[in-house]
């Protein structure tokens, strides 16, 4: 009995552990430019994924954009993103993902990989990225397929 004890003890702390390790560990990437050129990582994102998530209530993207979705429900707070493939190359598009408010210290969309100098951060998210690197790159392959 105390030995099963010991054992799930352990397991939660390795949880505890992994999820620490996730909170801390950004991707490091290289701003060039107005962009960040190489993939978080390391390949190329799913667009179909990315549509998806793009789509998903989570991200809440389409509460502030309209684009070629085909959903009756999009918002008109900020530009639409029909066409944003053409407007802007996929580095621009990753860091516009990664850290909105690099371009416009103002925006009101959020820095979806960032953790520090955040405000506003509701207690679940406090330490962690809204978005993974793979959904990064999953929404950066399908706004590149956005060509008009
Ligand atoms: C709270 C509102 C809001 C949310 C949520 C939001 N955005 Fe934005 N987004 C904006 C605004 C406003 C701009 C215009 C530039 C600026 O203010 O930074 C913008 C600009 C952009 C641009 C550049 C568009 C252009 O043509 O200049 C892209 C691409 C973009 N957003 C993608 C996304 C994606 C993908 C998501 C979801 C992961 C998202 N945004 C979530 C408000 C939002």
């Amino acid at each position: 009995m105390v030995r099963t004890l010991f054992h799930i003890a352990c397991a939660l702390a390795v949880v505890a552990l992994l999820h620490a390790a996730d909170a801390q560990t950004l991707v490091p990437y290289k701003i060039t430019g107005d962009g960040i050129a190489e993939q978080l990582t390391g390949a190329p994102g799913d667009a179909t994924r990315g549509r998806a998530l793009v789509l998903d209530r989570s991200t809440t993207c389409i509460l502030c954009h309209s684009g070629p979705f085909g959903t009756q429900f999009q918002g008109d707070l900020a530009p639409s993103l029909a066409g944003v493939g053409n407007r802007w190359t996929a580095a621009q598009l990753r860091l516009r993902l990664v850290d909105a408010a690099h371009f416009n210290s103002n925006t009101i969309m959020p820095s979806y990989y960032r953790v520090d100098g955040l405000t506003r951060v509701g207690r679940n998210w406090t330490g962690k990225p809204i978005l993974n690197p793979d959904q990064i790159e999953d929404i950066v392959a399908y706004l590149a397929t956005l060509q008009d």
